[in-house]
């Protein structure tokens, strides 16, 4: 498949390109910062110019000929609300539309546990969970073949393989964490299962191979 990573070049995005090439996919980065062009491209990825705050009609132009893309995006904890906003909630909104504008069908979206349901996180956590929950009820009412991949807190640890998934894991502050390395791994597999096509699951590190418990959703 061609797949085009929003975010590229972030902690999560940096780890999901060798995985979707080792994959067999081809993979295109949307960078909004030119300079980090040379390295998608030794990273085997080839860079496309573009920006989440962008129009539609320009998101749109990006997406097209992309048979999937993958949000790994977001504005980060060091921006305010405001950006949260403006990224995590209206620029995934418009990325959704360009992809329906494109015919780009399939969209995995790295979002959060405890995204709708912020009773089960810290007060300081509710903009962004917020945002990001607009965000994935547009997704899932959009028509797209879509995937919502909820992780819980992310460290840099390295990837283990196995993790746990539900609907609900519990108070994201308790409940445990997940790497990043084992976060892109899920959202390398979500392509290679379609029976993760309209289903959002939250993810911890856990004992359940990867394969198997993306299989078992
Ligand atoms: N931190 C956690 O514990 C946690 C838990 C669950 C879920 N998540 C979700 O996981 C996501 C990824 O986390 P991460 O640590 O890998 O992210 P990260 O390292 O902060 O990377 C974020 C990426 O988003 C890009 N970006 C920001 N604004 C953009 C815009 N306007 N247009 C296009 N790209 C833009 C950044 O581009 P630049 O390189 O140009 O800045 C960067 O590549 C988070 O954003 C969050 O939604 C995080």
């Amino acid at each position: 498949m061609d797949v085009l990573v929003i975010g590229p070049n972030g902690k999560t995005g940096k780890l999901l390109i060798p995985i979707l090439l080792a994959n067999g996919h081809r993979v295109g980065a949307m960078i909004r910062d030119e300079s980090q062009g040379e390295d998608m491209r030794a990273l085997g990825a080839e860079p496309l110019a573009g920006d989440l705050e962008a129009s539609q009609a320009e998101l749109a132009a990006v997406v097209r000929g992309h048979d999937a893309v993958i949000f790994a995006a977001g504005s980060g904890s060091k921006t305010g609300p405001e950006k949260t906003v403006d990224v995590d909630q209206n620029g995934a909104i418009t990325l959704i539309d360009a992809c329906r504008a494109a015919d780009c069908r399939r969209f995995i979206m790295l979002s959060s546990m405890a995204t709708g349901a912020p009773e089960r996180a810290p007060e300081k956590l509710h903009p962004y969970l917020a945002a990001k929950d607009v965000a994935d009820k547009h997704l899932s009412a959009s028509g797209l073949d879509y995937t919502i991949a909820r992780p819980g807190l992310l460290t840099d640890e390295p990837a283990t393989g196995r993790i746990r998934t539900a609907d609900n894991l519990g108070n994201i502050v308790d409940a445990g964490k997940i790497s990043r390395a084992d976060t892109a791994h899920i959202l390398a597999a979500c392509l290679d299962h379609p029976n993760t096509i309209g289903t959002s699951f939250e993810a911890l590190a856990g004992d359940t191979e990867i394969e198997a418990a993306m299989a078992g959703l």
